[in-house]
């Protein structure tokens, strides 16, 4: 077995549970995982630093090491009962990559450094890009660490915690500056498999928001109430939420999806009183994103109207469409040319970290395929030498890039 198909199976081994891999962020997982980077980056010496939102960054020097670095990487937080490869394959392919340049003694004029991002997939703290988002400066630290999870636990409480919180002996870093930043990442739908392409080189990241809904409605006795005089919270909110799918389908271009739903009090014989949701509007048309949320502000205002409830929209997240870097990408493209291997250009509906990134730093991604196009699934699958080629083909577009960034 490869290095990284080995160091995969490793790292898919924390948090795994009966349905797939439960990884959120600052939890004993996230923790151990870090731990493991912490460990490969010291087996090859790499300078290790953290920061205080719990990025970790692996280093090595370049032949000018007062040359603002490249950063290389992904995130190690899963979603619940997710994949072992969403994430974690860019930040075990950021590491092979160094060992690659460092075992044909590749120097480098940039010191370059694989990075770990923290929360990417915002399935605990309400915020995704979390760890990157602080990086580049999107979100204050202090606003950031004083986020709750669903049990009212802080960010900065878990961070602090020896079981899930920062790395022992690891110096803190304060330095943000970069020079560029590559990511490779599963493609996780189905473009390059079908189209029978081992590689992509993504052009755009769609844009994204994220809402938390919240209809109060009024509890009472599922068998005096009368149909007529209910303030029936759930049915409300199914209403906003067949809305909201009919609005995507209509406008075109995007996606929207409820993924959190709770009702409360959750019990057959009484009427919901509260029913609160996540909302998730996707679109490589920011226009188009504008179109499906005032369409769900609508239908939030239409159930208030006629169904004696109060649904109110809270904007959690808004990121506007992410173009990647156009020198960056051709930089990939003649690397994996020379590498002999064909390559297609495709935009990303998923997000990553490097929508944060590109706002800072010259930012570019590399896709390998998704078997059966799965992810966000236990079943999640990348074939081995799709994997290996990959970490090839981002070592080969490490050196490209070195030549010309500032
Ligand atoms: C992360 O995977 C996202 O696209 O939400
Ligand atoms: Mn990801
Ligand atoms: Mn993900």
């Amino acid at each position: 077995m490869s290095t990284v198909v080995e160091r995969l199976a490793e790292l898919s081994q924390i948090g795994r549970g009966e349905n797939g891999i439960d990884r959120p962020l600052a939890s004993r997982g996230d923790r151990l995982a870090r731990e493991l980077f912490a460990k490969w980056a010291r087996s090859h010496k790499y300078a290790l630093t953290q920061d205080r939102v719990g990025n970790v960054f692996a280093r090595r020097s370049g032949a000018r090491d007062d040359a603002r670095p490249i950063l290389v990487g992904s995130h190690l937080d899963t979603v619940p009962t997710g994949g072992a490869y969403d994430g974690a394959y860019g930040v075990v392919a950021a590491i092979c990559a160094l060992d690659e340049l460092e075992a044909n003694e590749t120097r480098t004029e940039h010191p370059i450094e694989a990075v770990a991002w923290a929360g990417e997939e915002g399935a605990r703290f309400p915020l995704g890009c979390l760890g990157s988002s602080v990086f580049t400066g999107a979100c204050d630290l202090e606003k950031t660490l004083s986020l709750a999870d669903a049990d009212g636990t802080t960010l900065r409480d878990a961070l602090a915690s020896r079981e899930t919180g920062l790395l022992d002996r690891v110096p803190i870093r304060e330095e943000t500056r970069l020079s560029a930043y590559l990511e490779i990442h599963i493609e996780q739908g189905p473009v390059l498999e079908r189209e029978g392409v081992p590689l992509g080189i993504v052009t755009s990241i769609a844009g994204q928001r994220r809402y938390r809904v919240a209809v109060q409605g009024t509890s009472g006795h599922a068998g005096t109430v009368p149909m007529a005089r209910r303030g029936d919270a759930l049915c409300a909110a199914s209403e906003i939420i067949l809305d909201l799918e009919r609005a995507a389908i209509a406008i075109g271009e995007t996606v929207a999806t409820v993924g959190m739903f709770v009702v409360e009090p959750n019990a057959a014989n009484v009427i919901p009183g509260r029913a609160r949701f996540s909302v998730d509007i996707r679109s490589p048309d920011d226009a188009k994103i504008d179109a499906v949320e005032s369409a769900l502000r609508e239908s939030a205002g239409r159930a208030n109207a006629r169904r004696r409830v109060s649904a109110s929209i809270e904007r959690l997240e808004a990121r506007a469409p992410a173009p990647m870097d156009s020198k960056l990408r051709a930089a990939i493209a003649r690397a994996i040319t020379a590498m002999g291997e064909r390559a297609i250009d495709l935009p990303s509906g998923a997000g990553h970290d490097a929508m944060c990134l590109c706002r800072i730093a010259p930012t570019a991604m590399i896709f390998v395929p998704s078997i059966g196009g799965k992810s966000h699934v236990a079943e999640e699958e990348t074939a081995p030498e799709d994997l290996e080629r990959g970490v090839a083909a981002l070592t080969a577009s490490i050196v490209e890039v070195d030549k010309f960034v500032i």
